[in-house]
C-alpha cells in the first residue's frame, strides 16, 4: 500500500509509534524514524524494519529543539532523497492537578507534544508543497477533545494539535497534500503502563478493553495511504467509543 515511499515517524522506537514503523514497513514504505533516547531500542527496531526489505534508519533527535529537527531532516532528505509522508507521534505526559503542576511541567508538555509538531512540520512543508503531494498525521489524543483532570498541560497540547492540524489542512489542501490527526483513548503501551485490564476505569470504556497499538497503526496506514485522498482536516477517535 505504501511501496517505494518514505515516511518519517517520530517517538518511534516503541508503543504507537513502533506500531507504526512496522505496519508501514510491512505495506512497503522506507523508514526514518525519530527517537529520543534508547539507542538499543532503536537498533533493534532498524535491523527489523530492514529484514522486512524495506530502507530504514533510526535519528536520535529531541523534536522540541527546531535546530536538531531541522538538521536530522536535512540528513533524512540526503539518506533517503525526499519525504512522503510525516507521522508526528512523539510525546510526553506529566500528569498532576493544576494546583501542583508545576511551570515546567507545563512548558516541556506544550513543547514536545505540540511545537514538536510545528518543527516537523515546517521541514516538510516547502517539500510537499512543491511537489503537490504529502501526508501528515498527527497524534492527538481524547484528552485534547474532552479533557481530563490532572492533565491540563497534556489536553491543551493535544487540543493545540487538533486545531494545527486542521489549519495546516486548510493551508495545504489545494497542494494536493492531506492533513488529519488520530485521537486515540486507551491504548496498552508505556505510557499507560499504570493501566490493565483490571483497571475499574476501562469499565467505563463501551468496548470494555483498552486499545492496541497496532490498531492505531492501522488507522495510520490509511490515512497515509491512497485511499484516504478526500480526507483531510479531519480528527479521527480510536477509543472503543469512550468519547462518544
Ligand atoms: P510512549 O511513551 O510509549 O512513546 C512515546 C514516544 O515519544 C517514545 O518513543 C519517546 O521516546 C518519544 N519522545 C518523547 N519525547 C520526545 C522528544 N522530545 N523527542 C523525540 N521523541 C520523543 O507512548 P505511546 O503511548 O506510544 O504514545 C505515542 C503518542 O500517542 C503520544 O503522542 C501520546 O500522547 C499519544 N497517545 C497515547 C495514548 C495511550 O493511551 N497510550 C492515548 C492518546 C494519545
Amino acid at each position: 500500500m505504501l511501496k517505494g515511499k518514505v515516511a518519517v515517524i517520530t517517538g518511534g522506537s516503541r508503543g504507537i509509534g513502533r506500531a507504526i514503523c512496522e505496519k508501514f514497513a510491512e505495506n512497503g514504505a522506507s523508514i526514518a524514524f525519530i527517537y529520543s533516547g534508547n539507542q538499543e531500542k532503536a537498533e533493534e527496531l532498524k535491523s527489523k524494519l530492514l529484514s522486512a526489505g524495506v530502507g530504514a534508519e533510526a535519528y536520535k533527535c529531541n523534536v522540541a529543539s527546531f535546530q536538531e529537527v531541522t538538521d536530522t531532516f536535512k540528513q533524512i532528505v540526503k539518506d533517503f532523497g525526499t519525504v512522503d509522508i510525516l507521522v508526528n507521534n512523539a510525546g510526553i505526559t506529566k500528569d498532576k492537578l493544576l494546583l501542583a503542576m508545576k511551570e515546567q511541567d507545563f512548558g516541556e508538555v506544550i513543547d514536545i507534544n505540540l511545537k514538536g509538531m510545528f518543527n516537523t512540520v515546517k521541514q516538510v512543508y516547502p517539500i510537499f508543497a512543491k511537489r503537490k503531494s504529502g501526508k501528515i498525521i498527527n497524534i492527538s489524543s481524547i484528552s485534547g477533545i474532552i479533557g481530563n483532570q490532572g492533565q491540563a498541560n497534556y489536553s491543551a497540547s493535544k487540543a493545540g494539535v487538533i486545531g494545527f492540524t486542521k489549519s495546516v489542512a486548510k493551508e495545504l489542501a489545494s497542494r494536493g497534500v492531506c492533513c488529519n490527526a488520530i485521537a486515540p483513548g486507551f491504548i496498552k503501551t508505556d505510557m499507560t503502563a499504570g493501566f490493565d485490564e483490571t483497571n475499574p476505569f476501562v469499565e467505563s470504556i463501551p468496548q470494555k478493553r483498552m486499545g492496541k497499538p497496532e490498531e492505531v497503526a492501522e488507522l495510520a496506514l490509511f490515512l497515509a495511504s491512497s485511499k484516504s485522498d478526500y480526507i483531510t482536516g479531519e480528527v479521527i477517535r480510536i477509543d472503543g467509543g469512550l468519547a462518544m
